[in-house]
Order: structure tokens, then sequence, then C-alpha cells
């Protein structure tokens, strides 16, 4: 798989003018996957300079027309998906049964986003004035510079580049110097289903990449995914140079467990959502909210099934949680250890990395459960993204519910409870742009609005119908076939 890897730019693949690279390696073994050109500004210019030229075709095609493209490569993905799984396992360390799930997101996205082409509703509504016609239509905005994450090397691309390109936009996309390996693969894939040159091109690199991209003036909007801070920088320049902005910055979400859930279920969601991915999802459940009467039970539990979790290279079908994506991600988790130890809690079970028949190869940590933790702690507040995650205990639901919401973020919660008016009662409360009843906090559907209120985002959504606000603006057209000056407002 060692090899060289090059820009798209124009619809060629294009050494770096900059002259540099980097090297991505496997984060279960240390191997090398290939090398990946270093983008400068230079490079970052030809690219958002091909997007520009493009533009105007493309977003003169028809949308039915564009859309077919889209239908191709989800066609291609779906007869590459197992190619294209073990790309994200390898360069990012998800297991391969979870690596299948983000190839099919991508696939389900894809599919998704052509529907459009031959929907993408604007209304019609009556006129004040006679003979008067009025209608709004979408409009697309114009280069996107998409900058996505690795933790979904091929889903997230995809929410953002898929309504992008169907909307008639053209792209700029910079992925995660950590998840190289699948952008490229997704890029091959929309070259053969016949994308015109220039409409989606591709740089790799790392955080300088973005920012020269985010700086680009011919850029007219930014999708960003990624940590607060970086997405709080992208917002202020963009504020100031007046450019169109999304955000989707993280979570720290919560399962809330009531008395009266049903307790088998609920160990399953917090099994599957606290450690699914190493916790490395926006939607990790990184906070359980036990009721008190509960919590002992629970805990046991929860600690029992992380300490049978196999771990180890995602490759192997029997694995069950991969390493996390990085050494930096690695000495992260450690210092929340610390962290949570200072603060007073106690570390239930794992805490450190995962040791023994090779295991140190990787970046490998323990499944971790924290107890005796109080809700205004650091690790109950901040978000660690690694295999971690915190027992509260609450005395019912209103205590659950308020610390769920009194976090700087506010993506998903999940409730566990079998009455229904407590279901209810939490829906209206909980203020996170994603609410499950009975299922753990990871689950999101394409075709369904995915983002989250306070700091995880800016107000926009990706996925759904939602995606269409991001990435077209409105146009509203007035027809008067009366033949004469009618005023609004003044004619009545
Ligand atoms: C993310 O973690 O950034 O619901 C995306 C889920 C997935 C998407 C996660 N469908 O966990």
């Amino acid at each position: 798989m060692d090899g060289t890897f090059l820009n798209y730019i124009g619809g060629k693949w294009t050494p770096p003018k900059s002259d540099k690279s980097f090297q991505r390696e496997n984060p279960a073994t240390g191997e090398t996957i290939g090398v990946f050109p270093d983008a400068g500004p230079e490079d970052v210019a030809d690219a958002v300079a091909a997007a520009v030229k493009a533009w105007d075709a493309w977003r003169s095609t028809p949308a039915p027309h564009r859309a077919e493209i889209l239908f191709r490569a989800a066609e291609m993905m779906m007869a590459r998906k197992e190619e294209l799984a073990r790309g994200v396992t390898i360069e990012m360390g998800k297991v391969l049964k979870e690596a299948r799930g983000d190839a099919q997101e991508a696939i389900d996205m894809t599919y998704y986003a052509a529907g459009e082409g031959r929907r993408m509703f604007g209304h019609t509504t009556p006129s004040e004035l006679p003979h008067k016609f009025a209608m709004s239509v979408r409009q697309p905005h114009g280069v996107i510079a998409a900058i996505t994450p690795w933790n979904f090397p091929l889903a997230i691309p995809c929410w953002k580049l898929m309504p992008a390109l169907v909307t008639g936009n053209t792209v700029v996309f910079k992925p995660s110097s950590s998840s190289p390996l699948s952008a490229h693969n997704l890029l091959r894939i929309l070259e053969e289903a016949g994308l015109p040159p220039g409409v989606v091109n591709l740089v790799f690199g790392g955080g300088q990449t973005g920012a020269a991209l985010v700086e680009e003036p011919g850029v007219a909007m930014v999708s960003f995914t990624g940590s607060l801070e970086v997405g709080r920088e992208i917002a202020a320049y963009c504020g100031r140079a007046g450019k169109r902005v999304h955000l989707e910055l993280g979570g720290k979400n919560a399962i809330i467990v009531l008395d009266d859930a049903d307790i088998d279920l609920a160990i399953e969601g917090a099994v599957w959502s606290a450690f699914g991915t190493s916790g490395q999802r926006c939607t990790a459940a990184s906070r359980m909210i036990v009721q008190e009467r509960l919590a002992s039970s629970f805990t046991d539990r929860l600690v029992a099934r992380a300490n049978a979790l196999r771990l180890g290279n995602g490759l192997d079908e029997a694995i069950e949680m991969g390493p996390v994506v990085s050494r930096p991600a690695l000495e992260k988790i450690e210092q929340y250890m610390e962290i949570g130890r200072d603060e007073g809690a106690t570390i239930a079970c794992g805490g450190s990395r995962a040791r023994g028949d090779g295991l140190e190869r990787g970046y490998l940590f323990q499944p971790t459960v924290f107890v005796d933790v109080q809700p205004r702690m650091r690790i109950a507040q901040e978000e660690i993204f690694g295999p971690v995650t915190d027992v509260i205990t609450c005395s019912d639901l209103e205590e659950a519910v308020s610390i769920n919401n009194d976090v700087p973020y506010g993506l998903v919660t999940s409730i566990y409870t079998l009455e229904i008016s407590k279901a209810f009662r939490a829906m209206e409360r909980i203020t996170t742009g994603i609410v499950y009843v009975n299922a753990g906090t990871i689950g999101a559907e394409v075709h369904l609005p995915f983002g989250g209120t306070r700091g995880t985002g800016n107000g926009h959504r990706e996925a759904g119908q939602a995606a269409l606000d991001s990435y077209t603006e409105w146009k509203t057209v007035y027809i008067d076939y009366s033949g004469r000056l009618q005023k609004a407002q003044i004619d009545r």
C-alpha cells in the first residue's frame, strides 16, 4: 500500500508546488500507509482557482444531470465498499465492522443527495398584488471549502461534498492529515464517475493548509468539522471576511438512565456509545447520568463489559475496539486521567494504555470508566475523544436533564426509560440537537438533520433537508405580469 499520493486540482493528479510532504502511519501497527503532499498556499490557490473556473458551467448544468454523476459515484462506492472500509481501518484505526458503516453512511448520503437533483424544492406563495407571481429558489454559494476530520474519513466528506455538489457548488476538499487515504479513494471514484475537472479539488495537508484554504478570497463558504478551538478561529476569520461558515464541533453527550429503564438495553447502548470507535465520535457518550438506585449495579455491569472488550488491530474481525488515532491523542487521554484523579474522581476500570500481546505497537487505550464524578468536573465538561466515560448520579429526571444540559456542547442526549410521559418530558427539556429514546447516542441517519446547540456548532445542520440550507442561499423572484407599476404595501 506504501506509495506517494498527489493533490487533485483541475481534474489532474498534481504534485505539490510546496515540495513538502508528510507520512501517514497505521495507528494500530506504526506501518507507513503512504506519503502525501503537504500543500502550501500556492497549491491551495491553484485548487481554488480551478474550482472558481469550473463553477459557472457546473451551476448551469441541470441539477438532475449533476445528480446522475453522484448516483454513479454511489454505485461505485457500493461496489468498492470493502476496499474503502479497509482503507478507513488502516489509516485511522476503527474496527472493520465500523469502517463498513462509515462507507455505508457515505453511500447513503451520496444516494440521498443525488435524489435532491430532482427535488430541491423552493416555495411559491400568492402575491399580495394581482397578476404578480412570487417564488423562492435555491442557489449555490460558489466555491465551498470542505475541511473534514479523521474519525469518519468517508461519511463526513460525503455529508459535505454531496449536498454541496448537487446544489451546484464547486469544492476544494482538505481532509485531515490523519485520514488522507480515504479522501484519495473517494476522489478517484468521483473522477471515474465523470465529475468535470475542477468541480472537486483535493489538497492534502495539516492546519496551515486548512488556514490557507479558509483565507483564499475565492472561497465563498467554509464547512468545517473538528475541534472547538479551530472552529472558533475559522468562524472569527469568516466573520471578518464576510464568508459563510458551517461548523460541527464536538460534544459531551450523555446517556440518562432512569430507575424504570430496561437495564440490559441501557448497558448495551452505553457500551456501544462510550467505546465504539474508541470513543472518537462527536456523538460518543462520555457521560452516564444514572438515577441513584441503579448507579452501583449499572456501574458494575458497565465495568465488566468494558474489561471484556477485545482490543487490537481493527482489521482482525474478532477485535471490538481499535487504537486511538495518534500519539498526541493518546497523550491527551492520559492527561485526562490525571485531571480526573486530581479533581477527586475514581477510575473504576482502565485508566492507562493497553499492554501485552504486542498491543504496545498501537495507540491502544483501555476502556475507562470514571466514578465519583461531579457534573462540573473538567472530565465531565470537556471533550476527551477517547474510550473514556463518566458515571454521574442523579436523583430524578429533572436533575438528570439539568446536568445533561449544563455543558459547553449540545450534540446528543439519550434517555432510557419505559415510562412514556418521562420520555416526552425529557424530549421537551433536553437542549441538544439530537435526542434518542431507548437507544444509545450514536446512530444518526443521513436523511435527518445532524448537528447541535451551544459549542457544537453555529446553528447550521448537516445531512437531511437541512444540508440544503447550509449549501444554498434563497433567491426570491417576483414576476409582475400586470403590465403596470404596482406598489407593494402601498396599493391596497
Ligand atoms: C461524528 O461522530 O462526527 O451517529 C459523526 C453517529 C454517526 C455519525 C457520527 N452516524 O455516530
